[in-house]
């Protein structure tokens, strides 16, 4: 019961020290993660998340340890063991063990993987927003890969957090692409605006379930560039992940946006009505 870790072919304490120095996932960052959210005791929207890491682990060469149908026998394991019903789940595969070299050594990929309480939502930044900050985008081209290289992500979210900010919006050449650790969206005249999803955002599964939902309920989505200056001029601004789910914006840098927000409370409780049905 509690926190449950995995490495490599077993579970392991969660404290225990089971990394071996010449990882390449510490060394290197080499290797692609997921973050998966689970609500009383269903993992959600599982297919996806292994689609996505299928598709991060193919861009960087990288040959899956196992296949699908035994890694999520893992995690059903994982999530037995835990007795966790609103979990979170991590799991990273790094290319593997092997003495330090650039180019990829013959070794066989490593799969690692936590389950932990998920964090409850405070229903008051859910109502009232949160404060963002605009950053620059100093990131690589290729943000579509779930990359555990995430150093620009970590300094950019401790910036926007020294600032008193939950996120840290994300602009290249003047152009809104995402997060730090979420997609962005702006609401302008009833109509949803977000990032295409192109090699320069990470493609998240929140963020299709969303435009996914805003078209059931006939509200207009463009993924469209949309710059700054738009994107702080809107109606309303939100950002969704696994972690926060569809999380509205208050203000970005002093810019305060208006109050009432019909589009993202719309979007935001169709997405729970999602999960909600699936218990
Ligand atoms: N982050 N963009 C970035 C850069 C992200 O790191 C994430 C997710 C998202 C949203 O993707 P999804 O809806 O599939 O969670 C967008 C995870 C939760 C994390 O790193 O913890």
């Amino acid at each position: 019961m509690g926190e449950v870790a995995f490495y490599k072919d077993r579970f392991v304490g969660i404290e225990e020290n089971v990394v071996p120095i010449q990882e390449r996932g510490h060394q290197f960052g080499d290797g692609v993660y997921e973050v998966i959210r689970v609500y009383g005791g269903e993992p959600f929207l599982m297919e996806e998340h292994f689609d996505r890491l299928e598709r991060s682990a193919a861009a960087i060469d990288l040959r899956l340890p196992y296949r699908r149908e035994k890694l999520k026998a893992i995690v059903k394991e994982a999530l037995e063991r835990s007795e966790i019903k609103e979990a979170e789940i991590y799991f990273q595969i790094t290319r593997g063990i092997s003495p330090r070299q650039h180019h990829y050594p013959e070794c066989d990929a490593v799969f690692a993987l936590t389950v932990r309480q998920a964090k409850t939502l405070d229903s008051i930044k859910r109502e009232e927003g949160v404060p963002v900050t605009i950053a620059e985008d100093d990131r690589w081209l290729n943000c579509y890969i779930k990359s555990l290289n995430l150093l620009p992500n970590v300094m950019a979210k401790q910036k926007a957090m020294a600032k008193g900010c939950a996120e840290a919006i994300y602009q290249r050449d003047g152009i809104i692409t995402e997060g730090s650790s979420s997609n962005a969206f702006a609401v302008k005249d009833g109509v949803i605006y977000t990032h295409p999803a192109t090699r320069g955002i990470l493609h998240g599964i929140t963020r299709a379930t969303v435009i996914e939902l805003a078209k059931e309920m006939d509200i207009a989505v463009k993924e469209e560039k949309f710059d700054t200056e738009f994107f702080l001029n809107a109606d309303e601004v939100f950002f969704t992940s696994t972690s926060v789910e569809v999380m509205p914006v208050s203000e970005a840098d002093g810019t305060r946006f208006p109050e009432t927000r019909p589009v993202t409370l719309k979007l935001s409780d169709a997405f729970k009505k999602l999960y909600i049905k699936g218990q």
